[in-house]
């Protein structure tokens, strides 16, 4: 079980962690987080447990950990901002995560469209937002970030696409530390996303993407959709040129396609 005067002491933050609450084990920190900020829990609220028996990923898969070896937790944030900017905010914690990572353990992060975080080409962090609207506005988000710290192994598929920070780096972290590093550099960051100012979030998220320019496949829905990557759209979609031209996709999973024929696909 967390200890809350580890997670908590010396945590520089004003608002984000100050109301934590700490299971063992829980169905998924993000139904839990959902339903406390529907109740009015305080933006800056956070769910975390060091074991979930329903995690959730995207596009409904399941995110499982090995229990006591990774961070989960969920962050609920009251930003007022309109419904054509809440697809930018899987960006913002994307960037602020990639910034922790890299200055708790000195290795450099990549970005992947849309909302993963990766070590060497493989996925260290994934993260689920979920959104809920009244008329055009965000009433609130809930954000949930799984990272891969000190797991020693993953099964099946996951092995070629799946690491940790402790398989990257060969050595263990202290799961404390790296909280508190992540949840302050997503409250550094949020100052500007409240005021509806992406930009410093997309000039980190940007310098940290290795797609764009290249040739890639994007799947969607069983769909195989080839293109260049060329930018990300003004509300966060990927803008490809593919062959019936530009086109933007707000969902999906990219691979970089290493030679113009498709014999060969980065994973990751
Ligand atoms: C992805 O598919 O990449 C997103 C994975 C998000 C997993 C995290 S773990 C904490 C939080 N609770 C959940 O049930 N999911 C998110």
């Amino acid at each position: 079980m967390y200890s809350r005067t580890d997670l908590q002491n010396g945590l520089r933050t004003q608002v984000f962690g100050k109301n934590l609450v700490i299971y063992d084990s829980i169905d998924s920190t993000n139904s839990c987080a959902k339903i406390l900020a529907a109740s009015g829990t305080p933006e800056g609220s956070i769910v975390i447990a060091e074991n979930q028996t329903e995690g959730r990923g995207r596009l409904g898969r399941r995110w499982i950990s090995e229990p006591g070896t990774c961070l989960l937790f969920s962050l609920v944030i009251r930003p007022t901002l309109e419904i054509n900017k809440v697809g930018l905010l899987p960006f913002f914690v994307a960037a602020a995560v990639a910034i922790a990572i890299e200055k708790a353990t000195g290795m450099q992060c990549e970005c992947k469209w849309p909302n993963d975080v990766l070590l060497n080409g493989k996925k260290c962090c994934g993260i689920l937002l979920e959104s809920t609207f009244q008329h055009n506005l965000l009433e609130y988000a809930v954000i949930g970030i799984g990272i891969n710290i000190n797991q020693a192994s993953f099964d099946g598929d996951l092995e070629e696409t799946a690491t940790s920070l402790k398989l990257a780096a060969h050595k263990s972290f202290d799961r404390y530390e790296i909280f508190r590093s992540i949840v302050e550099s997503l409250e550094h960051l949020y100052g500007d996303i409240k005021a509806g100012d992406f930009k410093k979030t997309l000039s980190e998220w940007n310098s940290r993407a290795t797609i764009f320019d290249k040739q890639v496949e994007l799947s969607q829905s069983g769909e195989r959709i080839y293109g260049r990557a060329i930018a990300l759209s003004a509300d966060g979609g990927l803008i490809l040129e593919t062959s019936d031209g530009k086109r933007i996709f707000y969902a999906g999973d990219v691979t970089i396609i290493k030679n113009n024929n498709n014999a060969t696909i980065e994973t990751g």
